[in-house]
């Protein structure tokens, strides 16, 4: 069978390019190993998948995204904009709404994405097989009479195509279908990897160093969270979430997809105050327990488990040492604590890594095996939290269509 051309992995990326290929002409195979289309969509953002950001800007996009090559995701993210998106909602009459930071959710339950997606497809009449596994795919060298093309052998049989596009996402999540099959056609033909890892993940602590903490799950509090040195630091201002293990919630997700292992996190408890101003002033007014003044300032478990950890600091304010003052003061301000590992593929929301951009056009995602294309989450471009991450599989797509 011949097709111009087989995407493989029916997930974000590969659906929104299939679609658009087809509707440009071409004969369009889409091919998944899951007996589901684009599973990641479904469960995304709580089951109303935030698909977009409207904070990103078209005109420097790299800011909201990680990468070895910072600079790479800029034309494609340029070129098809989460207001394009947004249009493309409308048409399909899916209501969607604002939240925090400029993420766009649906409404409704995020199938309503999905289905627009398949009627996209079927406007472009792209062949669906799914479940269907690519076995092998080799490019056949092509003579004097025909030209050289791709040739898959699937499931349902052996497939040429002129061009194949590769949208099998990343690692994460094993049990939704993730799998490396990108990376393993990259290495085939040549191309080099920047080693995946695990992002937008939660982050753990041996359990040890972490029991002081562990009666603190489930506590959330707006922290601001760094990492890096000097010259590579980073910071976040968002939601900070205890867990048994570690640390979670949206601070902690963003910053993972920087953090460095063996390197420390520093957290300050209480952005935008002066906590050291604020306790100095207490002590010379109050007589109440410190735990009780710093629970001005911070959730109260927080503040016991602050204050539990040094007998100096169990007693009225106005007995405190101004030394041991100042220390709770940057232990609150300025925490720093180095996580042991990340709780890995099973729940972290994307795979930072992936094909190295050096070895693909920006222009149009094809990779210097011509013919061959990644697009979405397989390529080293991560996104920050809120909906950067389908914005990236939209417009990387959307390069790549028009490059087909
Ligand atoms: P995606 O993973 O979507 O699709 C890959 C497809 O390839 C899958 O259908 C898979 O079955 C198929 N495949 C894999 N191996 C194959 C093989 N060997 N043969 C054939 N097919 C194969 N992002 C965001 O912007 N906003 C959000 O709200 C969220 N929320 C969110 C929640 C959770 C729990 C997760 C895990 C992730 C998110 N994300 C997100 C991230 C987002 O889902 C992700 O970045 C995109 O789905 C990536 O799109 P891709 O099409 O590249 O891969």
């Amino acid at each position: 069978m011949n097709f111009d051309v087989v995407v493989i992995g029916a997930g974000a990326a590969g659906l929104f390019c299939a679609a658009q290929a087809g509707q440009r002409g071409l004969r369009v195979l889409l091919i998944d190993h899951s007996d589901r289309v684009a599973e990641k969509i479904r469960i995304s953002g709580g089951g109303r998948c935030n698909f977009t950001n409207r904070d990103l800007d078209v005109r420097a996009p790299q800011k909201h995204f990680v990468s070895e090559n910072p600079n790479f995701c800029r034309s494609a993210l340029s070129r098809y904009t989460p207001q394009q998106f947004i249009e493309l909602m409308d048409r399909h009459g899916i209501a969607h709404h604002e939240k925090h930071k400029g993420q766009l959710f649906c409404d409704g339950p995020s199938q309503q994405i999905i289905d627009m997606l398949l009627a996209e497809c079927h406007a472009g009449n792209v062949e669906r097989w799914q479940p269907c596994g690519v076995k092998r795919l080799a490019f056949e060298a092509g003579n004097d009479t025909q030209a050289g093309c791709y040739r898959l052998e699937t499931d349902r049989g052996t497939v040429d195509a002129a061009q194949v596009v590769v949208a099998t996402g990343g690692l994460s999540i094993p049990q939704l279908g993730a799998s490396d099959f990108g990376y393993r056609v990259a290495q085939q033909f040549g191309l080099r990897l920047v080693a995946p890892r695990p992002a937008l993940v939660p982050l753990t602590f041996a359990g040890q160093a972490w029991a002081p903490y562990a009666s603190l799950a489930g506590l959330a509090l707006p922290v601001q969270i760094e990492t890096g040195s000097k010259k590579t630091r980073m910071h976040f201002m968002e939601d900070l979430l205890f867990t048994h293990r570690g640390l979670s919630g949206p601070a902690v997700l963003q910053i993972s997809s920087y953090w460095q292992e063996g390197t420390p996190l520093t957290i300050d408890f209480a952005p935008g105050v002066e906590v050291s101003e604020a306790l100095s002033a207490a002590k010379a007014r109050s007589r109440k327990r410190i735990a009780n003044e710093l629970a001005m300032l911070v959730p109260s478990r927080l503040a016991d488990a602050w204050v539990g950890e040094d007998p100096a600091l169990q007693r009225p304010i106005n007995e405190a040492t101004d030394r041991a003052l100042t220390q709770l003061a940057e232990r609150i301000a300025r925490w720093q604590i180095t996580p042991d590992g990340t709780e890995g593929y099973k729940k972290a929301e994307v795979t930072a890594g992936g094909v190295d951009t050096r070895d693909l056009s920006s222009q149009t995602l094809e990779s210097k095996q011509p013919g061959l294309y990644f697009i979405g989450e397989v390529v080293d471009v991560t996104g920050w939290l809120g909906g950067y991450n389908f914005q990236w599989a939209w417009a990387s797509a959307h390069a790549c269509a028009m490059a087909l």
